[in-house]
């Protein structure tokens, strides 16, 4: 295993290109299933969730080539004329929570599906109860045996009028890729509004849905009887350019982030403004600079989009850790998303839990430390964390980070961060 080795200290400085999104390319390369026809995907990002995912897919009878699109992402051309496996085994899906929306391809095509119940980031009990009974409402008949959700349609799924609890991501993925094929009128209420459904929705109508209302909480599904293929591109990931963007709000220097899309980052662009940190932007590009080293302390709370990202939340309190005052991080998504808080009381941060909130007393210095990557954003802010930390960091468990961030050292490396894998001899 590798480990990622610091020496904190330095300002970033320069230019980094935004890769395609990883919460975009999941659900899009799983919709890629609902036709016989080939898809392609341009600008696939390089990280380990893409390839479990396309290990999986291999698995249920997709056939696909990656080819280099130029140094830093990759076109999928990727056809699954027969679903020849229909089950997506405890081994491919436990490393993943999205590989569970296979079950949507596979009941569809198939006619009957055995998925592994999910795994994924440790961040809380993330059940899956919305999901079965958008199935159960739609007509299937489900059954949860040895860790495995087994579902089975008799006829045709029935298009449904469906509103969630809670605007979640996944099931309104899951949602829009089966009523897609569910010829029909279906309705999501109280739908995420995430730019990934965006993308998502996009794709599909590309490929023959006919889908209204994507980025309100009111989508619209005319599903049809075939899906054909299409070409698409994934867009840049809001999260990895947020988390840059925190990164030199930490460390003080001047980065630019291209390649990016403003509109989805526009609530971190206001809460970094209050943190005393100078924003030049326009459409698709924003340069932060942050001269000196003062922080104000801000307080967020986590919110489904627009709002505050809770995939954001580690890294901007590695940014509060050193604040001059007290901030409060409230996370209201994921019930144990706290895991980074005392892996950055190890650098030295003053951080005090209470329930759903993290009471962050911000202080001059932290010092580097060896530390321990509990999920992929944690990594990601004992990144931001150690980058500023004086001395040198060791973060092992680094495979999180390698999930959702395409060369991360290598970006940072190039702006001036002091950052370097090296292979983990102690585990
Ligand atoms: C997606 O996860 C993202 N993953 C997560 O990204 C992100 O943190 C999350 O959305 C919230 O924005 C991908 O897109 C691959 P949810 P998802 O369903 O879809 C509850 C990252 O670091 N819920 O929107 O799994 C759930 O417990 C990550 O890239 C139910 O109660 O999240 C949570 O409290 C990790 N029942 C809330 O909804 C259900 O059936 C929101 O979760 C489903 C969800």
């Amino acid at each position: 295993m590798d480990l990622i080795q610091i020496k904190g200290g330095n300002f970033l400085e320069g230019e980094i290109s935004i890769s395609g999104s990883k919460n975009a390319s999941l659900p899009m390369i799983i919709a890629s299933l609902l036709t016989r026809d080939k898809v392609k995907i341009r600008n696939i990002p390089n990280l380990s969730d893409v390839s479990t995912l396309l290990k999986l897919i291999k698995s249920l009878g997709s056939e696909f080539e990656l080819k280099n699109e130029d140094n830093s992402s990759y076109k999928l051309i990727v056809q699954t004329k027969e679903i020849k496996n229909n089950i997506a085994s405890y081994d491919l899906v436990r490393k993943m929570r999205a590989s569970f929306w296979v079950l949507a391809p596979l009941i569809l095509r198939y006619g009957e599906a055995k998925v592994s119940l999910p795994g994924g980031c440790a961040i809380g009990i993330r059940p899956i109860n919305f999901y079965l009974s958008i199935l159960e409402k739609m007509g299937a008949s489900i059954k949860i045996k040895d860790g495995y959700v087994q579902a089975s349609i008799k006829s045709n799924l029935q298009p449904i009028n469906y509103k969630l609890d809670f605007p979640s991501v996944g099931v309104t993925h899951f949602f829009l890729m089966i009523s897609s094929l569910v010829e029909g009128e279906s309705i999501i209420r109280n739908a995420a509004m995430e730019p990934e459904i965006i993308s998502l929705a996009s794709m599909l109508n590309k490929m023959g849905a006919k889908i209204t209302g994507h980025g309100t909480d009111k989508i619209v599904i005319n599903g049809c009887s075939k899906l054909k293929g299409a070409d698409t591109k994934i867009p840049p990931d809001r999260i990895e350019a947020g988390t840059f963007a925190l990164a030199v709000a930490t460390t003080g220097g001047k980065l630019k982030l291209k390649s990016i899309n403003i509109k989805e980052i526009e609530i971190l662009k206001d809460v970094l403004k209050n943190t005393d940190v100078e924003i030049k932007s326009s459409e698709n590009f924003i340069e932060i600079i942050k001269k000196n080293r003062v922080i104000h302390p801000t307080d967020i709370e986590t919110k489904p989009y627009p709002g505050f990202p809770t995939d954001l939340q580690a890294q901007f309190m590695a940014l509060m850790a050193y604040s001059n005052g007290k901030s409060k991080i409230k996370e209201t998504i994921f019930e144990n998303r706290f895991m980074h808080v005392q892996e950055l009381v190890r650098l030295g941060a003053k951080i005090k839990l209470n329930g759903d909130t993290a009471i962050v007393n911000g202080v001059k210095k932290l010092y580097g430390a060896p530390l321990m990557a509990t999920d992929l954003r944690a990594s990601a802010s004992l990144i931001i964390g150690a980058l500023r930390a004086e001395g040198t960091s060791t973060i092992r468990r680094v495979y999180h980070l390698d999930r959702g961030f395409d060369k991360i050292e290598q970006k940072l490396s190039s702006c001036g961060a002091i950052i370097e894998r090296k292979r983990d001899n102690n585990e």
